[in-house]
């Protein structure tokens, strides 16, 4: 515009010629066609810059373990972030102060229960994804989510409570074989209902497993001798659980996790037992005295173990003997693994994760 007033500016005098009027209207339009193509090439170039909106994504669980991570990654990734909570627990000390967090980081409660059918479908409704991080006593129960999700019909994707081992490829005894059953369980519901999905098998969680380095009944990690199962030469995975909510979150809206496993096996966490005790004794300055506990004496004591010591013990010998999760490929057609998806990701090691408890 104001070149083009310029132009008349400077060119006064050749307003009188024909000759000129048509060298003015020639270079006008010249003028006007660049003005137009700079303007759409600027449009174009800020629609392919624009990211797509961000699902909306409805946690349930989001009180507990892990889901107070999903919820943090999800909000700090900009997604409009949903929160299905019970009444009864805004009173609960603890969790009251978690949940005043949640509403400064501008997340929504809406307030229900697994077992109010209305509550689930009306906060479904108003969201695209559902992430289920409910607890080990609630596995069962989440065939009430997918019967709301099936209702609703909106969702685009759902995560059920998973994140540990992938249920259909391991070697667990019990009690952990059982509580592992109903994962799969569940997802079979999903799939006999047609609801696009995404397991996310998080291996163990760092916080659990590392702070003790997976010792009985201490509250730190050793410093003068350490139980081995097996011989400990299998790789296990150790996951922190900040990455776990991170890894999570960036799958929930990608095409190439779609109906697929997300194995999270950060290269650096991959670790047999034996390496974990040497990057600790490095740490520590000392050499630790190793007791090895042999399959056929760790199985006997599993099952004379009450509860919750046998669980511990039974996933012990499912992760640190049986190697279950590593002693599988993945599948690239039914899954995908996180670092490798998202390489952005400067993922926690566990060699830096082990440095605030020396
Ligand atoms: N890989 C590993 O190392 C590892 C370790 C532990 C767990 N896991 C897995 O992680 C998943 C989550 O376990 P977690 O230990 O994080 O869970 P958790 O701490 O037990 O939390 C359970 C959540 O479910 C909610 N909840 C319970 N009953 C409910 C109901 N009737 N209606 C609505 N919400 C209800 C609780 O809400 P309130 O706050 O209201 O009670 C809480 O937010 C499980 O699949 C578990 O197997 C993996
Ligand atoms: C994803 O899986 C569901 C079954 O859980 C199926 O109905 C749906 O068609 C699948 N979507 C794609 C794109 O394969
Ligand atoms: C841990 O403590 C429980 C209860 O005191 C006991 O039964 C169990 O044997 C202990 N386990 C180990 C490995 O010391």
């Amino acid at each position: 515009m104001r070149l083009a007033l310029n132009m008349s500016l400077h060119f006064p005098n050749l307003k009188a010629s024909p000759l000129a009027d048509n060298l003015k209207s020639k270079l006008l339009g010249g003028l006007v066609a660049l003005f137009v193509v700079g303007l759409t090439t600027i449009y174009i170039y800020y629609r392919m810059k624009k990211p797509k909106a961000k699902s909306k994504i409805l946690v349930l669980g989001g009180t507990g373990y892990i889901g107070k991570f999903i919820v943090k990654a999800s909000a700090e990734a900009g997604h409009p972030t949903f929160v299905l909570v019970r009444e009864t627990t805004l009173s609960h000390p603890d969790k009251s102060k978690l949940i005043e967090t949640f509403k400064t980081s501008g997340v929504t409660l809406l307030y229900g229960d697994l077992s109010d059918h209305e509550s689930l479908v009306k906060a479904i409704k108003q969201v695209d994804v559902v992430i289920s991080t409910l607890g080990g006593q609630q596995i069962d129960d989440q065939v009430k989510l997918i019967a709301a999700i099936k209702e609703a019909g909106n969702i685009k994707r759902f995560l059920p409570s998973e994140f540990g081992l992938d249920v259909d490829h391991h070697n667990s005894v019990e009690p952990v074989a059982s509580f592992l059953a109903k994962k799969v369980k569940i997802r079979r519901a999903i799939e006999a209902e047609g609801i696009p999905y995404t397991y996310v098998c998080s291996n163990a969680f760092a916080g659990y497993f590392l702070p003790t380095l997976g010792q009985q009944n201490v509250t730190a990690p050793p410093k003068d001798k350490v139980v081995i199962l097996g011989d400990g030469n299998v790789k296990g995975v150790y996951v922190i659980e900040e990455d776990i909510g991170t890894y999570s979150i960036k799958a929930v809206d990608d095409p190439r996790t779609l109906n697929k496993t997300l194995y999270i096996r950060p290269p650096a966490n991959v670790l047999t037992f034996n390496e974990l005790v040497s990057l600790w004794e490095n740490k520590i300055k000392t050499t630790l005295q190793k007791i090895y506990v042999p399959e056929d004496q760790l199985l006997k004591s599993i099952k004379e173990s009450p509860f919750p010591a046998n669980l511990k013990l039974a996933l012990g010998h499912s992760m640190l003997v049986k190697g279950d999760c590593t002693n599988y490929e993945i599948d690239p057609s039914l899954g995908v693994e996180a670092s490798e998806l998202y390489p952005e990701v400067k993922y926690t090691s566990v060699d830096n994760y082990l440095n605030a408890f020396v």
